[in-house]
């Protein structure tokens, strides 16, 4: 049957970099982006599980190669992105998604060096791999942008404030991008995960889980990585094209409920 929608919704031979690809939501994300024909950049700290991510993806018929980049390191983002941009022959997509916990009280001792780490892990970062990857976004034609947030973006948990400021800056810069970029034809927009079952909610101990899920979340449940990756795909489509600067919730309901 000939097609009736004009607008493509298959991100196959798109170049895309996922970034903290070697666990939780980035390896789904990165997973899942190789299983629609995208040619993915599997990059994370973790260099052995990276490596183990992209070879995973590999045979599975997909096409992925690993780099281990500390997102965090201003000398290492433009060399690397550079690189996968030479090897792939471009870049379509950036998904700024590595993250780290990061809390602590006001007036705790650790409290500055929660505060650096957290702004430069979950902020900065973002803002250099974008500087680094936007001659390649622009001259993609349909260069998208998802930056990682988190429901403490919309809202705030007691005592995890270095955590909860960073991911209300990556709402605030994907809302100033967003209009900067636009420019370019370049999209750009960020998910609000809730309570997601990945390598940083895993030492949460599972009666303690279920007891947040029950009373904080609609659904009633932790949500699973590939959750938020099938989200993030969405908003990467050619078809997604008038979507940016949205703050995409997915977290079960969690951030609508009152009571
Ligand atoms: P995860 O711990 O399973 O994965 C995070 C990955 O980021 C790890 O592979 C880690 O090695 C990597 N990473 C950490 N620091 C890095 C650095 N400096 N450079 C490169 N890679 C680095 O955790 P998860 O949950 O998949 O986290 C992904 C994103 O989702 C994070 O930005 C996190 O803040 C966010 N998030 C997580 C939620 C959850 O409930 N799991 C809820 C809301 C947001």
């Amino acid at each position: 049957m000939a097609r009736l929608s004009q607008l493509s919704r298959s991100v196959a031979g798109k170049v895309v970099l996922v970034t903290g690809a070697a666990s939780g939501m980035g390896r789904a994300t990165a997973e899942l982006f190789a299983d629609e024909g995208a040619r993915v950049a599997v990059t994370d700290l973790r260099h052995d599980d990276c490596e183990t991510v992209a070879a995973r993806i590999r045979k599975a018929g997909g096409d992925a190669r690993a780099w281990a980049l500390d997102v965090a390191d201003p000398e290492a983002v433009p060399g690397c992105v550079q690189e996968i941009a030479r090897t792939f022959g471009g870049l379509d997509v950036l998904v700024n998604n590595a993250g780290i916990t990061a809390g602590g009280p006001i007036d705790g001792d650790d409290f500055e060096a929660q505060w650096q780490r957290a702004l430069e892990v979950l902020l900065t970062a973002h803002t250099r791999l974008v500087r680094s990857a936007l001659p390649y976004l622009a001259r993609s034609g349909e260069g998208r942008i998802v930056n990682i947030a988190s429901t403490e973006g919309l809202g705030a948990t007691r005592g995890m404030s270095p955590y909860t400021a960073a991911k209300h800056g990556v709402i605030g810069l994907t809302r100033s991008l967003s209009m900067e970029l636009a420019e370019h034809g370049i999209t750009v927009n960020c998910i609000c995960p809730g309570p997601i079952l990945t390598g940083m909610t895993e030492p949460i101990p599972e009666a303690a889980r279920e007891k947040f899920a029950r009373r904080r979340v609609p659904l009633r449940r932790y949500g699973m990585p590939e959750e938020v990756a099938h989200m993030t795909l969405s908003l990467c489509l050619p078809a997604a094209s008038f979507v940016t600067g949205v703050a995409l919730p997915v977290d079960g309901g969690l951030t609508i409920q009152n009571t």
